[in-house]
């Protein structure tokens, strides 16, 4: 999206608190990749969220606790968020994150490969929002559609991946997983789907039969 526009979609919608602004600074000091979601993009996960009454939610790829904090605010008290965090310094950050946003008691951090967490979660989810690695991104669509609820919302960052996917000389793995996932996401009888040009684009689908 255009610079200009993004700003005032964030300046008029997507405000940032005290508490999301110092996560997103806390990044740079602590020597987190500055790969968080916008602020105009969690405010459309968060919109998108409350529109399905969410209350159970798995995201994978904590990093700092941005996203997540996005998304635990859009639960009702008794919600909970499923947030899976490979990288233990990522995870340590995150804890502080969700703590002093206030959300400590609707997350629930788990350290470790996505692959192996999944394997152990109960489904009915009412949304999976997938922003950890891109190679994967094939087998977390097949999770995801198993463990989402009829009327649930698969949502996937980055499915621009930069412009790469649409760049002929580009094929690394992580390309090839975006690529993958977004004809899985179009095509799969399961799912209506499209991708909202936020930022690096957005995936947002609906389960529509199991
Ligand atoms: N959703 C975050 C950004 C996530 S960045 C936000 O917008 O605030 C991607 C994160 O996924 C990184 O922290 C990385 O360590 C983590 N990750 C990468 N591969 C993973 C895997 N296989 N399992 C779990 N986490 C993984
Ligand atoms: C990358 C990953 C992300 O999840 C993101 O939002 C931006 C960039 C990356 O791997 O380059
Ligand atoms: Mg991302």
């Amino acid at each position: 999206m255009d610079e200009r526009l993004a700003r005032y979609t964030t300046e008029l919608f997507a405000g940032e608190d005290e508490a999301l602004a110092a996560i997103r600074s806390r990044h740079a000091s602590e020597g987190l990749p500055d790969i968080l979601i916008s602020a105009e993009e969690g405010k459309l996960i968060h919109v998108l969220l409350r529109a399905v009454g969410a209350a159970r939610v798995l995201e994978l790829g904590t990093l700092g606790g941005y996203s997540g904090v996005w998304i635990a605010r859009a639960l009702p008290a008794t919600g909970r968020l499923v947030t899976i965090e490979r990288d233990a310094r990522h995870a340590a950050v995150a804890r502080r994150a969700f703590a002093e946003a206030g959300v400590a008691d609707r997350v629930e951090l788990r350290e470790g490969a996505a692959l192996e967490w999944l394997a152990q979660l109960p489904p009915g989810f009412d949304a999976v929002f997938l922003d950890a690695d891109k190679e994967n991104l094939p087998a977390y669509f097949a999770w995801a559609l198993r463990l989402l609820r009829v009327g649930g919302l698969l949502l996937c960052d980055n499915a621009f991946f930069a412009g790469a996917v649409v760049d002929p000389d580009a094929s690394s793995p992580a390309v090839e997983g975006v690529r993958t996932f977004n004809q899985l996401a179009a095509a799969d009888p399961r799912l209506v789907a499209t991708i909202v040009p936020v930022r690096d684009g957005l995936v947002v689908g609906v389960k529509v039969t199991d």
